[in-house]
């Protein structure tokens, strides 16, 4: 599905609204991330450390799970909102592969200038994903 400009718009401004909650106290890199869902809906997310470090959880993965947790599965684009246009990291991409290798990226700076737009297949060559399981018992 193509993107209207009205809709990525929408989504850039909505990832750097949520980017204000961001909480990043130990890294002080913000990240906001807004995803939109085939019916329309946006689901934001914020990275959210903790001072056990491994336990933060990224912006991406923020909205995918909000998502997910709220019943919708089929997503058409994320706009990652960061100070310098940094971009989405390994486990994020895996969890976005996992809904569609499809799905559109959009990376954004603080000013909302565009940084990439690109895919997560693009992004993750090669996913693993569920077609190489084994038949799964019923
Ligand atoms: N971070 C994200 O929120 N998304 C990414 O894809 C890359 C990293 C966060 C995690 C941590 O809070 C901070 O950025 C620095 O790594």
């Amino acid at each position: 599905m193509k993107l209207s400009d009205e809709q990525k718009q929408t989504l850039i401004q909505t990832a750097l609204q949520a980017r204000r909650w961001a909480y990043a106290p130990y890294s002080n890199y913000r990240v906001g991330a807004a995803l939109l869902t085939d019916s329309g809906k946006i689901y934001d997310g914020v990275n959210v450390e903790n001072a056990a470090y491994p336990v933060t959880m990224c912006a991406e993965r923020t909205a995918v799970f909000k998502a997910v947790s709220e019943g919708e599965r089929r997503f058409v684009a994320i706009a990652v909102a960061t100070a310098n246009g940094g971009t989405p990291c390994g486990s994020c991409r895996q969890v976005l592969a996992e809904f569609g290798l499809d799905i559109q990226v959009i990376v954004v700076d603080e000013q909302g200038t565009v940084h990439l737009e690109t895919t997560v297949s693009d992004l993750l060559p090669g996913a693993f994903t569920s077609k190489q399981l084994p038949p799964q018992e019923p």
